[in-house]
């Protein structure tokens, strides 16, 4: 038999049958039919004991180096395979960085704290500080010391909630008054607001709320007056409401204050001309308002002989709905998000 021949026949046959062998699971029944225990090259190999002892190393190497050549051809192939396979892959997880991300829902500022942003900001360019105190106030510092001393009846309008006989959850921001004036000392002049919860023993209903917000306004110098108080409520009112509103003072009566004013606004709506909005007034009331009483300067360390003040307190929420047209306080606290996101 010419074994060179028949190897190279064989060779031949692999290399034209690699050709057609398109996946590894194929090229390994190839390798098994090539190389394996019945592959051709196998069953020459039994030929050997047949041959002449000189003749036996010669044709032992023949057969091996042909074993080799196959195997490399073999595996030059599977490395082609691979190949393919991977830039296939790779072709298939291309990403396009062009493609517009998935867009996903960003949270907003609630109304109320957008509300208060904004006339922090005002204020912060007028320049007051901003100025916060515990919502867990003494009855001191929330009534009395504000010129309401026990038994006085204004504390009827303030239904509260008492966590001690002393202590009580406050019912409006003018406190943090009292601590800036203690604060100070009776020394120098005061110009803040105050921001901050507030809560009153109230049935929730469409414009009352158990808790809700305020921003406490304080200015104390030598030489403060009524109209640096007017305005200064002109500047809230044109800020919340637009540059073309007026307001108006109305006498009213807080204990902290004397005199006190409400403060109403010029519709936004009909532009004072009178609507249901309005209640064909013309006017919004918007805030409470006054001249520092000289007993809460007294009590809080300011000489009313060479100081004097004013002060203001703003609902929030008051603000919002008015803005806004929202008819309900509860929404403010429902967390409906189709509520939250009409304000972004
Ligand atoms: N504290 C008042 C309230 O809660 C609001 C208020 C009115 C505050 C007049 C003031 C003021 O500082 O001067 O109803």
């Amino acid at each position: 038999m010419d074994i060179e021949k028949a190897l190279k026949e064989l060779e031949a046959a692999l290399k034209e049958e690699l050709n057609s062998i398109k996946t590894i699971e194929a090229l390994q029944d190839l390798k098994a039919k090539y190389l394996g225990k019945k592959a051709e090259l196998s069953l020459m190999m039994r030929h050997m004991k047949d041959l002449p002892d000189q003749d036996k190393p010669t044709f032992g190497q023949t057969i091996n180096q042909a074993k080799q050549r196959f195997s490399k051809h073999i595996e030059h192939h599977r490395k082609t395979l691979e190949t393919l396979k991977l830039n296939k892959k790779l072709e298939k997880e291309t990403i396009d960085v062009t493609m517009t991300a998935p867009s996903y829902r960003l949270g907003t500022t609630h109304l109320l704290n957008q509300i208060i942003d904004d006339i922090e900001d005002l204020f912060i360019g007028m320049g007051y500080l901003i100025k916060e105190g515990p919502e867990i106030e003494s009855d001191e510092r929330n009534f009395e010391m504000l010129n309401l001393p026990k038994n006085h009846p204004a504390r009827d309008m303030q239904d509260s909630f008492y966590v001690t006989e002393e202590t009580l959850l406050r019912t409006h921001t003018s406190p943090v008054q009292v601590r800036t004036m203690l604060e100070y000392g009776g020394q120098k002049p005061v110009k803040i607001i105050c921001p901050g919860k507030v809560y009153r023993r109230d049935d929730d209903d469409a414009t009352h709320s158990h808790q809700f917000m305020q921003i406490e306004g304080l200015v104390v110098d030598e030489t403060t007056s009524m109209s640096d108080l007017k305005g200064t409520l002109l500047a809230i009112a044109r800020r919340m409401f637009g540059e073309d509103r007026q307001i108006r003072l109305r006498p009213s009566y807080f204990p902290f204050t004397e005199p006190s004013v409400e403060v109403d606004v010029t519709c936004s709506k009909c532009d004072g001309k009178g609507c249901a909005m309005c209640k064909h007034t013309g006017y919004i009331e918007i805030l409470g308002a006054g001249m520092v009483h000289d007993n809460v300067l007294r009590m809080s360390g300011y000489d009313p002989e060479v100081y004097q003040g004013f002060a203001f307190g703003v609902g929030v929420e008051r603000l919002a709905m008015l803005k806004y047209g929202i008819d309900d306080i509860r929404h403010f606290y429902t967390n409906d998000l189709r509520f939250n996101r009409q304000f972004k």
